[in-house]
């Protein structure tokens, strides 16, 4: 056995007698840098898709800090910690490749971003080198973090880490739109508007899941509104008490709201219904 004072990419290399594998205390630097790689080759001439680019990165690193700020008020620390960051940083790197291929980012429209990413992360070696298991939950972690529910079946574990990116996701998406509903009225975005028209109509079929209290399914979405909505509804597939009290600080929903039309009674009823949702559920 060599010294201790092996850098990460000696100890990646290293094939000795025993296969080593790094935790994540030293790993996570290196893993770092191999996104920003494989980022990097993405770069682009054009400053409108270099702006995409940076947006994605930009959220990137806020699902990392939010994921730190949700698994430690959770109880998390060390290795495990850790893992969720890894887990959040790796969450959207389908999105390059998908934004190059289609230039867009509904998968609908052109291809699932969470499978794009596992499999971005098998062909360039993302994770090789830490312990095979918790790649697997990374992985996992991140093939998972956009489906429209949990996985039936999912140990435990597993769960755990696929609950926290999915909030910290969240987190971040509702900041990102919020921000931009602000600002709409300057420019329009239609990556984030997922070219839906913005037309006054509110789909039955996303009220009617809202007022059950269930998430709205993409596929129910027709207008601008339904999207809104759908954001709105996201509370009802929050996991952790530390993420209703953010969404609560943030008056997030209220902001939403706000960028909906005024006087129609189903959208008031919807948000009422998650409001008092949120309130509840931020106090235990
Ligand atoms: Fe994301």
């Amino acid at each position: 056995m060599r010294s201790g004072r092996m850098n990460v990419n000696e100890l990646l290399h290293y094939t000795g007698e025993m296969r080593l594998s790094v935790d994540l205390q030293t790993f996570l630097p290196e893993l770092k840098n191999r996104f920003e790689q494989y980022v990097k080759q993405f770069a682009s001439p054009d400053p409108d898709v270099q702006a995409v680019l940076d947006l994605k990165q930009a959220h990137t690193r806020r699902v990392c800090e939010a994921i730190l700020d949700i698994g430690g008020h959770e109880g998390l620390s060390g290795e495990e910690l850790r893992m969720a960051e890894a887990a959040a940083l790796l969450h959207d790197i389908g999105r390059f490749e998908q934004y190059r291929k289609y230039k867009t980012f509904s998968d609908i429209r052109s291809e699932n971003h969470a499978l794009l990413g596992v499999k971005v992360i098998g062909e360039n070696r993302i994770l090789e080198g830490i312990d095979p298991g918790k790649a697997k939950v990374i992985i996992r972690a991140v093939e998972c973090h956009n489906r429209a529910a949990l996985p039936v079946g999912e140990n435990s574990r597993g769960l755990l880490f696929m609950k926290l990116l999915r909030d910290a996701d969240k987190v971040d998406i509702w900041r990102v739109v919020t921000d931009y509903y602000r600002n709409a009225h300057r420019e329009r975005n239609q990556t984030i508007e997922l070219n839906l028209p913005d037309e006054p109509e509110i789909s039955d079929s996303v009220c009617r899941s809202l007022m059950k209290g269930n998430i709205v399914q993409m596929t129910d979405i027709r207008t601008l509104n339904d999207f809104k909505l759908l954001q709105i509804g996201w509370i009802y597939d929050v996991n952790f008490r530390r993420t209703f009290q953010i969404v609560k600080e943030k008056g997030y929903l209220g902001q939403i709201r706000g960028a909906l039309p005024e006087n129609s009674i189903r959208i008031a009823e919807v948000y009422e219904r998650a409001l008092a949702f949120l309130n509840l559920k931020r106090r235990f």
